[in-house]
């Protein structure tokens, strides 16, 4: 092709992208795949840096991942518009700055390529983890968010905080981990620049949960709330655990989906296998929060379940007296989000991709 059709190609694809305020559409969001350089980055299998437990968990990681996306490929209807990852894209450690930016940069890339869709992410604790970790990170995704339609504005902070538009919806990115990045008010001080009202939804997506971690980032979510003229969303990862909650509020309705896109080998967490069925393991729900234990069928999901079954006014204490439903599954899995002015309908797919998903609504 040309470089003259390559253009035109490019902006019409640009163009096609492009939605009207308060058009419906859809957003993927994954969390947490921790890729490893096998995974993405054609390194030689006796390469020093890798152990036997890293080959094994990024050969199981690249299996699951490439079917993951090739299930968003084929279900992501014609309406998805992005596709998100809230952090911990890849492993990291102690391979150094060069081979770090290539598995970044080969992530990026197999997930753009993979699934046709814009990808924006946020940076977990592993992202820029290790040696040289922070600076591939900032190079990488720098260059190429910059590249990315909807206008992405970065603050003038250091880290990749960033935010853009689409659909009448802003889209806020905080990156937690970088040093001297005083994130919170970087979130803080986009939002205040829009009129109450201006935007439909605030998204707000950053590795660690918000609702849970006391009074500074709620500060976030009450701005988010006050500010959208439909409700606040955080999008985020961090506990390898799949949850949403739901809080309304005399400032507004927020709500937070975090999600586990777990890789097999990584011991650190009870639900960190991808052959393992998505299912309901507990929910709490109305002001009560009565919890409902549905198809506990494994051990440590009954164990989880019954655990929390004692601990229901706990949770609500944790989380506030304006939580209405808080709802957890096990598993791995991604969620694709149903964005209209009718509010935000989450489809939970699991690991298991034949698995029927899960549907739950946002507001
Ligand atoms: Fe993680």
């Amino acid at each position: 092709m040309s470089p003259m059709k390559t253009m035109l190609f490019m902006l019409a694809a640009g163009c096609a992208l492009l939605l009207s305020a308060g058009e419906k559409y859809s957003a993927i969001y994954f969390s947490d795949s921790h890729l490893g350089p096998e995974s993405c980055y054609n390194m030689s299998k006796d390469n020093p840096f890798r152990t036997k437990k890293d080959i094994k968990r990024d050969d199981a990681t690249r299996e699951y991942f490439n079917a993951m996306l090739k299930h968003i490929a084929d279900h992501k209807g014609d309406n998805a518009k992005l596709i998100i990852s809230g952090g911990d894209l890849i492993e990291g450690g102690t391979y150094g700055e060069e081979v770090h930016a290539k598995t970044l940069q080969n992530a990026i890339d197999r997930i753009s390529r993979g699934t046709g869709l814009p990808f924006f992410f946020t940076n977990g604790n592993h992202d820029a983890w290790g040696v040289g970790g922070a600076a591939a990170f900032d190079k990488v995704a720098r260059a190429y968010l910059a590249k990315q339609p909807y206008a992405v504005t970065f603050a003038k902070d250091k880290g990749i905080n960033y935010s853009f538009e689409l659909g009448g919806d802003l889209y806020v990115f905080g990156d937690f981990f970088t040093k001297k990045s005083h994130w919170i008010e970087t979130i803080l001080e986009r939002i205040s620049q829009a009129k109450p009202g201006q935007y439909r939804y605030i998204i707000v997506v950053t590795h660690p949960g918000m609702l849970g971690c006391g009074k500074t980032t709620r500060r976030v979510v009450e701005a988010a709330a006050k500010t959208a003229a439909k409700g606040g969303v955080i999008l985020c990862g961090h506990s390898h655990r799949n949850k949403i909650l739901k809080f309304e509020s005399p400032l507004g309705k927020v709500s937070e989906l975090m999600m586990a896109t777990m890789v097999l080998g990584n011991t650190r967490d009870a639900f960190a296998n991808p052959r393992d069925k998505m299912e309901v393991y507990w929910a709490a729900c109305d002001q009560s929060l009565q919890l409902a234990v549905k198809k506990a069928k494994t051990e440590k999901a009954k164990v989880a379940a019954q655990g929390n079954l004692k601990k229901g006014e706990e949770i609500k204490s944790y989380y506030g007296p304006y939580l209405k439903e808080y709802f957890e599954v096990s598993g791995n899995g991604y969620a694709k989000l149903d964005i209209s002015d009718d509010g935000i309908t989450v489809t939970l797919q699991s690991a298991q991709l034949e698995q029927a998903p899960i549907v739950k609504t946002l507001f």
